[in-house]
C-alpha cells in the first residue's frame, strides 16, 4: 500500500514581535487578561517592509522542509497550501510559493478551510500519493492574519498572528506515515467566524502597527460560542481518528493541536484523556496563526527532538467554515 511519509519539516515567522504590552496601546486590554483568557504572551506580525507576505513566508518554511528532506524543488509533484489569507484573491499563494521555490514541475493550489487548512491539505496530498499520482508533495499552512485583523476589536485582534509551516510528504511502501485523516464541515454555523468588508480607515492605526498590511476584509468572530464548538469538535474527531486506527490515548506520543486558545487546547486534551505533557503548545509565542499553527508546532517539536520514529502523533484542527479535522501520523523521521 502506498502512503505519504513526512521526510522534512520547516517553519518561518516574521521578525516583528508584537507583545501584549504593545497591544495595550492599540485597544482597551491588558497583558494579564490576554494571558489568563488565551495563554498568548506575544505574536509575530508581518511587516510591509520585509519579505513576509503569506507566499514568501510559505516559501521560507518550505525551503527548510526541502533541505531537511534532501528533496530538490524540481522533484516536487504537487504543492497544496492551506490559507485564509493568500496575498491576492488570485493567483493562489501556492503558485507564488512555487515561483519563489523554482518548483517548476509541481501542480500548485490553495485550500480554503480556515484554521483547518493544513489538515485538509494533508488529506489531499496523502490521497494523491496513495493513488500513485504523486511521489513528493509539499504541504504548507501559511497565514498573514494581521492583514484581516480588526485593530479596533479587542475580542479578536489580540488573538491573531502570522507565520508559515511546511512538510514534505514522500511516497513510501513502508508501514506508517499518515495512518489516516478525518475531516468534517458545518456550513450552517459559518456565521460564527467569517470575513466582512472593512469599513475602517487604515490610516488611523497606532504607531506600533505602522508596517501592518490591511486587507479589504476583516475578521468577525463570536468567540464564546465558537469556544464550545472547538472543544467538542476537536475531541470528537480526534476520538474517531484514534478509534479508526485501534489506538487509545495511551498510544498517542504527542498531540499537536491548532493553537487558538490554551483553554480550548486544555479542555480538548482533557476530554481525550491526553495529559498536557503530551500536548505541544507554542501559543504563548505566536498566538493563533490559523492553518500555519499545526505545521509550525510540528516543526518545532521535530527540531527539538521530541518525536521519535514509531511515535503516533495526533494532529487536530478546528476553524472557520466551520471545518475540523484530525490526522494520525506514525512518525518516521529520525531526530532533526
Ligand atoms: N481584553 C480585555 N477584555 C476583553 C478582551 C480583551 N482583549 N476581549 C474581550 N474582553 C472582555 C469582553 O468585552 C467581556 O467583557 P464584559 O463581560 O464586560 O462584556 C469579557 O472580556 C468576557 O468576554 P468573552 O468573549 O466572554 O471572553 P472569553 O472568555 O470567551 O474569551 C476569547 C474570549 C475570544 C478569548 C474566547 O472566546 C476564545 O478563544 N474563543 C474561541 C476562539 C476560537 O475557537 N477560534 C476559532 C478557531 S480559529
Amino acid at each position: 500500500m502506498l502512503t505519504g511519509q513526512i521526510v522534512g519539516t520547516g517553519s518561518a515567522l516574521p521578525k516583528k514581535v508584537l507583545t501584549n504590552k504593545d497591544l495595550e496601546a492599540v485597544v482597551d486590554t491588558s497583558d494579564d487578561w490576554i494571558v489568563r483568557r488565551t495563554g498568548i504572551k506575544e505574536r509575530r506580525i508581518s511587516s510591509n517592509r520585509q519579505q513576509e507576505d503569506t507566499s514568501q513566508l510559505a516559501a521560507m518554511a518550505s525551503q527548510e522542509a526541502l533541505e531537511m528532506a534532501g528533496v530538490s524543488p524540481e522533484a516536487l509533484d504537487m504543492i497544496v497550501l492551506g490559507t485564509a489569507t493568500a496575498d491576492r484573491q488570485f493567483p493562489s499563494a501556492a503558485c507564488l510559493a512555487q515561483k519563489y521555490l523554482g518548483a517548476t514541475k509541481a501542480v500548485a493550489f490553495d485550500v480554503a478551510a480556515g484554521c483547518s487548512g493544513f489538515v485538509y491539505a494533508m488529506y489531499i496530498a496523502n490521497n494523491a500519493i496513495a493513488v500513485g499520482n504523486c511521489r513528493n508533495v509539499l504541504v504548507i499552512g501559511a497565514e498573514r492574519l494581521s492583514s484581516v485583523a480588526n485593530w479596533e476589536d479587542r475580542g479578536t485582534c489580540v488573538l491573531l498572528g502570522d507565520g508559515a509551516g511546511a512538510v514534505i510528504l514522500t511516497q513510501s511502501t513502508n508501514n506508517g506515515g499518515i495512518l489516516s485523516t478525518h475531516l468534517a464541515s458545518d456550513g450552517n454555523s459559518w456565521d460564527l467566524l467569517y470575513s466582512s468588508d472593512r469599513q475602517l480607515d487604515g490610516s488611523q492605526l497606532p504607531e506600533v502597527l505602522n508596517e501592518v498590511a490591511q486587507s479589504p476584509s476583516y475578521l468577525i468572530m463570536y468567540g464564546n460560542r465558537l469556544f464550545k464548538k472547538a472543544v467538542s469538535c476537536m475531541a470528537s474527531i480526534a476520538t474517531s481518528a484514534m478509534e479508526h486506527n485501534g489506538l487509545t490515548a495511551d498510544d498517542i506520543k504527542f498531540m499537536i493541536p491548532h493553537q487558538a486558545n490554551i483553554r480550548i487546547i486544555r479542555a480538548a486534551a482533557d476530554r481525550l484523556s491526553i495529559p498536557m505533557d503530551k500536548v505541544y503548545t507554542n501559543i504563548d509565542r505566536y498566538g493563533n496563526t490559523s492553518s500555519a499553527s499545526i505545521p509550525i508546532a510540528l516543526d518545532e517539536a521535530n527540531r527539538k527532538g521530541l518525536l521519535k520514529p514509531g511515535d503516533n502523533v495526533l494532529l487536530v484542527a478546528f476553524g472557520a467554515g466551520l471545518t475540523w479535522g484530525a490526522s494520525i501520523v506514525k512518525w518516521s523521521l529520525a531526530s532533526a
